[in-house]
C-alpha cells in the first residue's frame, strides 16, 4: 500500500477530533480517582494530609483539589496555590496527596480530588473522588463579658452578655458566677460563623445591681471539648454602677454672722461612684472661683467622698446671699444644695435690730422687774428697820425728864444752892457714847457740872457716872462746859421746851 498523501491524514485527523469524546469515554474506563480517607478531625494549627491516588489511564488534563461541592474553591493546583498547601509526592503522576499546614477553623469542609480533562474550550471536570471531610477542632476565644453599656443606679436590673466564638465542635457550656456564687442563666445562643466551620456563642444573664456590688466581679466560664480548663471572662460590676452623691452645705459660723467675718461654707459630697465629680460654687446663681480644689477620697466601701470649701468675706452687701454647691456627677443632671448668708446688724454703731425690734415685747418684763425690785428694796428696808428696832429695844434708850425745883427734896441736899435749880432724871446707858452727837445737833443744850465731892484718885479711871438726878444751872450759857479734866467725860441732855 502506498502511503497516504499527507493532506488526507490531516483531514482525517481533523474529522476524527470532534468524535474523540466518545472514543475516550470508553478508552479511560479503568481511570479512577481514589480518596479512601475517613473524615479527618484536626486541632487548629496542626497539619493535615489529604490522600488521593489516581489509577488507570486518563485523559490529558490537570488534577486539582477543590473544597466544597459543585465548583468549590480551588485549594491546590499544579500551577500554584496557597503556601500552606503542598504536595506530598512532588512530581508523582499517581499520588496527588497534599499537606495543609497550620489548619484553621475556616479550613474545615469537604475536600475533593478532581481530574480535569482538556477540552477545546478550556477544561472540564472529568472525575472527582468521593471527598474527604475535614473538621477543625477549635478552641473558643476568650469570653468577653459586656455590661448594659451605661451605668445604672443600684436596684436596677440589667443584662450582661458573655460572647465567645470560633470554636468547633458546637458543644459548649457556659456558667455564670457573681464572685463565687453561681447564677442561673438561659442556655447560650450558638450561631454558626462563616461556613459552619466554627460557632459563636452568646449568653445573657439579668442581674439586679446593689450598692455593695462595687467590689464584686461577674464572671462567665466557658467549657469546651478542646479545653482542659474553662476559659473565664470577667466583668467588674462597678463598671456598670453609678451611686449618686449626697450633697450637704453647711457653715461653721453661727448665723447671723458679724460684718467682715470670714465665713467658710463647706460642701460635703459623699457616697458616690465613680469618683469623677465636678463641684462648682454659685453665689446668687453666678459661678464663684474656688481656689481650694479637693480631690475625691475613696472610702473603705469603694465609694468616694469630697469636701469643697468656700471662703466668703461677710460684707453687708452679701446679706441674704444664696451660696449654692452644685455637683455634676458622672455626666448626670446637677445636684445642688444652697445655704443663705445672714449678716447681723449688730456691728452698726451699737444700734441693733436685735434689740430694737423686740423692745415692745419686752416692756411688760421690764415692768415686772421694776415691781420686783421695788418690793425687794422695801423688804430690805423693813428688815433693816426691824433689826435696828430690835437692837434698840434690847438697850434702854436714854431718856431725860426735867423737874421743877423742889425745895423740900432731900435729894437736892448734895448741892448747897437750891435756888434756880432744875434737875433732870437721866437714864443713860452706861457705855453709850454716841449721845455726844446730840450736842452738836441741838442749839438748845445746857450744860451741867458734875463735881464729885472728892476728886478721884489719880489712878482711878472714871468713865461714867451713874446719876439719878442732875442739877442744871440756869445761869447764862458759858462758852464752854465745866473745865474738863483728863479723866472726866461729859454728857449732854436735850430738853425739849414748851
Ligand atoms: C463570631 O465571633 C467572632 C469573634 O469571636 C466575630 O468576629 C464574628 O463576626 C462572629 N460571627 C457571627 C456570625 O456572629
Ligand atoms: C469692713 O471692712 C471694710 C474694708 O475692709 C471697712 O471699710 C469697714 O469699715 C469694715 N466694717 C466693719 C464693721 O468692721
Ligand atoms: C440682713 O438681713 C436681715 C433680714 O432681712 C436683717 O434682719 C438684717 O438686719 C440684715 N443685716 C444687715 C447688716 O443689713
Amino acid at each position: 500500500m502506498e502511503p497516504l498523501p499527507p493532506w488526507p491524514l490531516t483531514c482525517l485527523l481533523l474529522l476524527a477530533l470532534p468524535g474523540a469524546d466518545a472514543q475516550v469515554g470508553q478508552d479511560f474506563k479503568d481511570f479512577k480517582v481514589q480518596q479512601l480517607q475517613d473524615p479527618v478531625t484536626v486541632a487548629a494549627g496542626q497539619t493535615i494530609t489529604l490522600t488521593c491516588t489516581i489509577s488507570g489511564d486518563g485523559p490529558a488534563g490537570p488534577v486539582r483539589w477543590l473544597k466544597g461541592k459543585d465548583s468549590g474553591v480551588t485549594v491546590y493546583d499544579q500551577t500554584g496555590s496557597s503556601p500552606r498547601v503542598t504536595r506530598a509526592e512532588n512530581g508523582s503522576d499517581t499520588d496527588f496527596s497534599i499537606h495543609i499546614t497550620d489548619v484553621q477553623p475556616e479550613d474545615a469542609g469537604t475536600y475533593y480530588c478532581v481530574k480535569f480533562r482538556n477540552r477545546l474550550k478550556g477544561e472540564e471536570e472529568f472525575q472527582r473522588g468521593k471527598g474527604t471531610e475535614v473538621s477543625v477542632r477549635a478552641k473558643p476565644t476568650r469570653p468577653v463579658v459586656s455590661g448594659p453599656g451605661r451605668r445604672v443606679a443600684p436596684g436596677e436590673s440589667v443584662p450582661f452578655t458573655c460572647v465567645s466564638g470560633g470554636f468547633f465542635p458546637e458543644e459548649i457550656t457556659v456558667k455564670w458566677f457573681k464572685d463565687k456564687a453561681s447564677i442561673s442563666a438561659q442556655q447560650p445562643q450558638i450561631t454558626p460563623a462563616q461556613t459552619k466551620s466554627s460557632y459563636n456563642m452568646s449568653s445573657t444573664v439579668m442581674l439586679t445591681l446593689q450598692r455593695d456590688d462595687l467590689r464584686s466581679n461577674l464572671s462567665c466560664k466557658v467549657q469546651h471539648p478542646t479545653l482542659t480548663d474553662p476559659l473565664t471572662g470577667m466583668f467588674q460590676l462597678r463598671d456598670a454602677l453609678r451611686v449618686p452623691p449626697s450633697v450637704r452645705v453647711a457653715t461653721d459660723s453661727r448665723s447671723p454672722v458679724e460684718v467682715n467675718e470670714t465665713v467658710i461654707f463647706t460642701c460635703d459630697v459623699e457616697g458616690f461612684y465613680p469618683g469623677d465629680v465636678d463641684v462648682t460654687w454659685l453665689e446668687n446663681r453666678t459661678e464663684v472661683k474656688v481656689e481650694k480644689l479637693s480631690k475625691p477620697v475613696e472610702t473603705p466601701q469603694g465609694l468616694f467622698k469630697l469636701r469643697s470649701l468656700l471662703e466668703v468675706q461677710a460684707t453687708e452687701e452679701k446679706n441674704g446671699s444664696a451660696f449654692t454647691c452644685q455637683v455634676v456627677h458622672d455626666g448626670q443632671a446637677p445636684v445642688s444644695e444652697t445655704a443663705l448668708l445672714w449678716i447681723s446688724a449688730l456691728a452698726k454703731g451699737g444700734q441693733s435690730d436685735l434689740f430694737q425690734t423686740p423692745y415692745d415685747n419686752l416692756l411688760p418684763i421690764y415692768i415686772v422687774v421694776g415691781v420686783v425690785c421695788t418690793v425687794l428694796a422695801l423688804l430690805v428696808a423693813a428688815i433693816l428697820y426691824l433689826i435696828r428696832a430690835k437692837q434698840s429695844k434690847g438697850k434702854s434708850s436714854p431718856s431725860a425728864r426735867l423737874h421743877e425745883p423742889e425745895k423740900s427734896s432731900e435729894a437736892t441736899t448734895q448741892e448747897s444752892d437750891p435756888n434756880n435749880l432744875t434737875y433732870a432724871d437721866l437714864n443713860f446707858e452706861k457705855e453709850r457714847k454716841t449721845i455726844r452727837r446730840m450736842v452738836e445737833m441741838s442749839q438748845q443744850s445746857e450744860y451741867a457740872c458734875i463735881q464729885a465731892s472728892r476728886p478721884p484718885a489719880s489712878d482711878d479711871n472714871l468713865t461714867y457716872a451713874d446719876l439719878d438726878m442732875v442739877h442744871l444751872s440756869k445761869a447764862p450759857k458759858r462758852p464752854a462746859p465745866c473745865p474738863e479734866e483728863a479723866t472726866s467725860e461729859y454728857a449732854s441732855v436735850q430738853i425739849p421746851r414748851k
